[in-house]
């Protein structure tokens, strides 16, 4: 199993570039793909960017130069369910190009276009499954105190559900309502997620999107997603990509 995983931040894909072993980096454009192994699991990894054409881009790049079997993308949204805390780990089972909206076009009843009726992208269970099952063994390996670089009093609740992709960075209430009056079951959002799930389901490779709550996409977003940033989360998402990964 070759795995195509896509960071959208430096950090955490030059922190887990350091573990990959027979490193080969190849450049694609104006980015870099490193291939390797990691405890003997095939992967290439690569810095896609920030929003949904980085990320396309980047994912049709990994299936079609290095025929990848599935598509991994962990990283960090802002939460827009109340209940949802900054922290909080949400494993997709639906991924949702919220800010696509072809209803005005006449003659189409809803969002349509020639190729995908939906921008609606269910996670194939297989990969669904798997994804929780690697989050519940970080939980595990976390409360076993295993991850030295983790702050110790990292206690995250996880939650299978949908995620928003769109091309903003949401931080208001106004965008937060927008999001779930279309879209009540989306948990969380961000630039990345349901880009790769719509090329994955172009060319039928599985996908796996995994993100870490940094903000609550409201009036403060900026400043909590920053303090984030730069304290735990390339360590858990290098955590969570070595599971995935196994
Ligand atoms: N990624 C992390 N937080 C986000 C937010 N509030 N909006 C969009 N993408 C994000």
């Amino acid at each position: 199993m070759k795995t195509g995983l896509i960071g959208a931040m430096r950090e955490e894909v030059l922190l887990l570039k350091k573990d990959i072993q027979n490193l080969k980096t190849k450049q694609f454009g104006s980015r870099e793909f490193y291939s390797g192994t990691i405890n003997d699991n095939e992967l290439v990894m690569c810095l896609s960017g920030w929003g949904k054409v980085a990320a396309a881009s980047t994912a049709t790049t990994l299936i079609n130069h290095y025929q990848v079997d599935q598509l991994v993308f962990i990283g960090l949204a802002g939460s827009v369910q109340a209940h949802l805390n900054i922290g909080d780990i949400v494993v997709a089972n639906q991924l949702i190009q919220h800010d696509v909206d072809l209803s005005r076009l006449e003659g189409f009843s809803s969002v349509e276009s020639p190729f995908w009726k939906t921008f609606e992208f269910d996670v194939f269970p297989h990969s669904g499954k798997k994804a929780i099952q690697a989050v519940d063994k970080f939980i595990l390996n976390l409360r076993n105190g295993e991850y030295p670089n983790i702050h110790s009093g990292y206690n995250p609740n996880v939650y299978v559900g949908a995620i928003g992709t769109g091309d903003q960075f949401i931080a208001s209430n106004e965008g937060k309502v927008r999001i779930n009056e279309r879209f009540p079951q989306v948990l969380c959002t961000e630039m990345e997620g349901a880009a790769i799930a719509q090329v994955g389901a172009d060319y039928q490779v599985p996908c796996t999107v995994i993100r870490v709550i940094s903000d609550k996409a409201d009036e403060q977003a900026h400043s909590s997603f920053a303090k984030f940033l730069f304290e735990d989360i390339s360590h858990i998402s290098v955590e969570l990509a070595k599971l995935i990964l196994s």
